[in-house]
C-alpha cells in the first residue's frame, strides 16, 4: 500500500475522511487500465471522468506534449496569439455543426458554462435587448460549480448551500425521467415530447423579452444518462427559434464523439447557439475547455460599436488557449478522425447497448439507460442512506477489476472509445458481480 501522507490534501467531491482511512490510489494508466498502488489493473469504465476516448497515455498525445513543450510552452492569451491555438480553433471549427464557427478557449467544463452564459447576455444587450437576462435550465443538469453553473444545474446538493449568491431570474425546465413511462428504454425512449412545451409555459410566465437563452446537456451526464426522449431537443430548438432565445447545449461530455458523431448537435439534428466543451478535446491529458458560437453572435458582438483597440468582450483567463493545451487538442481530434474512433464509438454502441440491457431482471436494478457509448444502471436504495448501495457496487468494482463511477444510486458508464467488445461484455459482467455483491453485505 502506498506510503504517501494523505493529510493535506482535500479532494474535491469526496468524502474525505472515508477516503483516508480506505485510500484508494492509482499509479499509472495506459490505454484502458489504471494500475493501482497494490499492482492490480482497473478497466477504466468512464474513460477517467468521460474525459479520455483515445485511453490513456496515446502516442499522439505523448508526441504533442513533447514537442509543445520544447517549442512554446506558454505565451499570453490577451493581445498575443500562437499558430497552434488558431489552428485547434479552425480545427473545432471544421467538425463543428454548420454554422457555428467562432471559438473562445478556456480552461474547464465550469467555466465554458460561466462564459457561454456571458457571451449569451452580451449579445443580448449589443442588439439592444439588454433585457434578456433570464437563463433557463433544467432539473437534474449538471453544469460544473461555477455560479452560474450552479444556478442553471439542477442537482441540489450542489445549490443548496450556496442559493444566497446564485443568479437572479433562473428558471428550470423539468427534467425528463420518468420511469413509469420509460424504464428500460433503449436509446431514446418514445415519452415525454411534451416536456419541452414546458419551455412555453416559462416564456408565458416571464415573457420572452426577458429570457436570455436555454442550456441544457443533450443527454444528462452527471446525473445518470438521461436520454432526451424523441423529438425533445427539436422541439426546444422549435421554441426558442420562435422566441428569440439562444439555445446552448453543454457538451462538455457529450461532444468529441461520445455518441458516435463530433458533436451530439449531429448526432440529434439540432443546431444551437452556442456548444460548450471541455474535457474530451485533449483526453483528458491538459485542462481546456470552451464555447463555440454560432458565426452571428459573434459577429454581433464585433459590430458593437467601441472603437477598435477596446475588446469587445471583457472576459477571458491567463489560460485561455493554453498552447499546451491546444497542441495535445489537436492531437486528439487528430487521432479521432485518424483512427476512426468516433466511428468505432458509433460501432460499439450497440455492443453496450446489448450488454447493460442484459442486466434487466437482476435482483435491484430498478432502470437502465444508454445512448451513444454512454450508459448507467440505477439500483434499489438502502432504506434511509441514499447512495450507498451504488458506493458499495462502487467498492466492489474497486476490489476487483473496475472503476466504476456513481451518483446517488446510480451507476455510469462511458468506456473508452479504444475499447474491444469483449471489454465492454467483461465490464458489464464485472457490474453484475459488484451489484450481487452490494446486496450481501
Ligand atoms: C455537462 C457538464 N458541464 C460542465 C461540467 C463541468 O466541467 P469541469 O468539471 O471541467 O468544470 C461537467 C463535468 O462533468 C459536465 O458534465
Amino acid at each position: 500500500m502506498s506510503q504517501t501522507n494523505l493529510e493535506s490534501y482535500w479532494l474535491p467531491f469526496t468524502p474525505n475522511r472515508y477516503f483516508k482511512r480506505h485510500p484508494k490510489m492509482v499509479v499509472s494508466a495506459k490505454g484502458a487500465y489504471y494500475q493501482t498502488d497494490d499492482g492490480r489493473q482497473l478497466f477504466d469504465c468512464l474513460s477517467g471522468m468521460w474525459c479520455c476516448p483515445l485511453g490513456h497515455s496515446h502516442p499522439k498525445v505523448v508526441e504533442a506534449f513533447k514537442r509543445q513543450v520544447d517549442t512554446l510552452d506558454y505565451a499570453p492569451a490577451f493581445q498575443v496569439g500562437n499558430d497552434t491555438t488558431f489552428k485547434l480553433a479552425e480545427r473545432i471549427a471544421d467538425i463543428a455543426p454548420a454554422g457555428l464557427d467562432r471559438v473562445f478557449f478556456v480552461n474547464s467544463g465550469s467555466e465554458s458554462v460561466d462564459t457561454a452564459l456571458k457571451i449569451a447576455l452580451s449579445y443580448h444587450r449589443v442588439r439592444g435587448e439588454g433585457g434578456r437576462f433570464r437563463m433557463i435550465g433544467r432539473e437534474r443538469a449538471y453544469h460544473g460549480v461555477g455560479f452560474g453553473g450552479i444556478s442553471v444545474g439542477g442537482m441540489v446538493a450542489n445549490r443548496k448551500g450556496f442559493a444566497t449568491l446564485m443568479l437572479p431570474g433562473v428558471d428550470h425546465l423539468p427534467h425528463t425521467w420518468n420511469p413509469a413511462q420509460m424504464a428500460f428504454s433503449q436509446g431514446q425512449p418514445d415519452w415525454g415530447l411534451h416536456l419541452a412545451d414546458d419551455l412555453e409555459r416559462l416564456v408565458a410566465l416571464h415573457d420572452a423579452s426577458t429570457i436570455a437563452a436555454v442550456i441544457v446537456e443533450p443527454v444528462q451526464g452527471s446525473t445518470g444518462v438521461l436520454v432526451p426522449p424523441l423529438g425533445y431537443l427539436q422541439r426546444l430548438r422549435e421554441i426558442c427559434t420562435k422566441h428569440g432565445i439562444l439555445l446552448i447545449f453543454d457538451e462538455v461530455i457529450t461532444g468529441f464523439g461520445r455518441l458516435g458523431s463530433n458533436f451530439a448537435a449531429q448526432r440529434f439534428g439540432v443546431v444551437p447557439d452556442l456548444i460548450t466543451f471541455a474535457k474530451g478535446v485533449t483526453n483528458g491529458t491538459i485542462p481546456l475547455g470552451g464555447v463555440i458560437a454560432r458565426r452571428e453572435v459573434y459577429e454581433t458582438l464585433m459590430a458593437a460599436t467601441a472603437p477598435e483597440h477596446v475588446p469587445e468582450l471583457f472576459h477571458g483567463y491567463t489560460y485561455s488557449g493554453h498552447s499546451m493545451a491546444t497542441a495535445i487538442g489537436l492531437a486528439t481530434v487528430d487521432a479521432l478522425a485518424e483512427e476512426g474512433l468516433t466511428q468505432r464509438a458509433a460501432e460499439l454502441e450497440p455492443v453496450l447497448q446489448n450488454a447493460v440491457h442484459s442486466l434487466k431482471g437482476e435482483a435491484g436494478v430498478l432502470d437502465i439507460r444508454n445512448f451513444g457509448l454512454m450508459a448507467a444502471v440505477d439500483v434499489e436504495s438502502i432504506a434511509g442512506k441514499p447512495g450507498l448501495r451504488a458506493f458499495r457496487v462502487f467498492e466492489h468494482g474497486f476490489a476487483n477489476a473496475h472503476l466504476f463511477r456513481v451518483t446517488g444510486d446510480t451507476i455510469a458508464m462511458g468506456p473508452p472509445f479504444i475499447s474491444t467488445p469483449a471489454e465492454l461484455e467483461q465490464m458489464i459482467d464485472g457490474l453484475r458481480a459488484a451489484i450481487r455483491a452490494s446486496f450481501k453485505d
